[in-house]
């Protein structure tokens, strides 16, 4: 577990002016993002979680320091520079499903599967039915997003943001706005497909949730301040009390070591 560094930050930092007040966000993170693993971000609110998924990914300008995605320098790129990368090579998941409201749900993701590059309209239909499948949103696949359930709409977000099969997938809080049954469900599609290779950098402040991942960064103050691995999960166990439960106490005991 672990492959190659694919995203990395370097003395990164960001402020913000609001009012004539400087907020200081971010201050000099250090981070590589490794293939094929499950990142997990956690950290108190309004501590800059977002803040830093966004800085990575190219939605946000940083206002120091550096970011590379495989080697090539992003921050500082020019905004359809920037674009062409998000569509082509990220996928984003936030805590609303932010579906295009007069689309239907298989819509939502064929249509952002068209911009892939060197792929055929035909083959795009096939990799969103694909998706729409094992969404288990086949029976909704015709729905607006007004006509299904939010866990309906974000198992759609999920199936959007993989529809480029993306080199990372970025999930702001993507359970937030779900009761327990549809957050696992999301989460066992996000454990699915990074158990298929996919590349996964969540933030969440639930321990369930984190404990899908295999490497949990925390982050306070500005800056990664500790770091626990995990072994990768195990989805077959996913109903074993005790697995979960061991993997909770792991997590919990090294958020507690960081006064969390
Ligand atoms: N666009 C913005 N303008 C000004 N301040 C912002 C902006 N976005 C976030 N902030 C501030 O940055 C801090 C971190 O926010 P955020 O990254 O959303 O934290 P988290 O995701 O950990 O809850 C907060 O104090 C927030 O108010
Ligand atoms: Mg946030």
């Amino acid at each position: 577990m672990g492959g190659e560094p694919i995203l990395s930050a370097a003395r990164l930092a960001k402020s913000y002016v609001t009012d004539g007040v400087q907020t200081h966000v971010l201050l000099g993170v250090d981070l590589e993002i490794r293939e094929g693993d499950f990142t997990v971000l956690m950290g108190p609110s309004g501590s800059g979680k977002s803040t830093l998924l966004y800085c990575l990914s190219g939605m946000d300008a940083p206002t120091a320091g550096e970011v590379r995605f495989r080697g090539k320098l992003i921050s500082g790129a020019k905004e359809n520079e920037l674009a062409e990368l998000r569509a082509q090579s990220f996928g984003f998941v936030f805590q609303a499903a932010h579906l295009v409201s007069d689309l239907t749900l298989f819509e939502n993701v064929v249509v952002p599967g068209y911009l892939k590059r060197g792929r055929s309209a035909h083959e795009a239909r096939g990799v969103a039915e694909g998706l729409i499948s094992r969404m288990g949103l086949e029976e909704v696949a015709a729905h607006l997003p007004n006509q299904s359930s939010g866990g309906q709409q974000q198992r759609c977000a999920v199936a959007r943001a993989v529809v480029n099969r993306p080199d990372i997938v970025f999930a702001d809080e993507p359970t937030g706005a779900l009761n327990q049954a549809n957050s696992r469900e999301v989460l066992g599609l996000l454990g699915g497909l990074n158990a298929e290779g996919q590349t996964v950098l969540m933030v969440t402040h639930d321990v369930k949730s984190a404990i899908r991942g295999n490497r949990l960064l925390y982050f306070e103050d500005g800056a990664i301040r500790g770091e626990m691995a995990l072994p990768a999960w195990d989805a077959a166990r996913a109903e074993d009390a005790a697995y979960v439960r061991d993997r909770e106490a792991q997590a919990t005991a090294w958020l507690s070591s960081l006064a969390w």
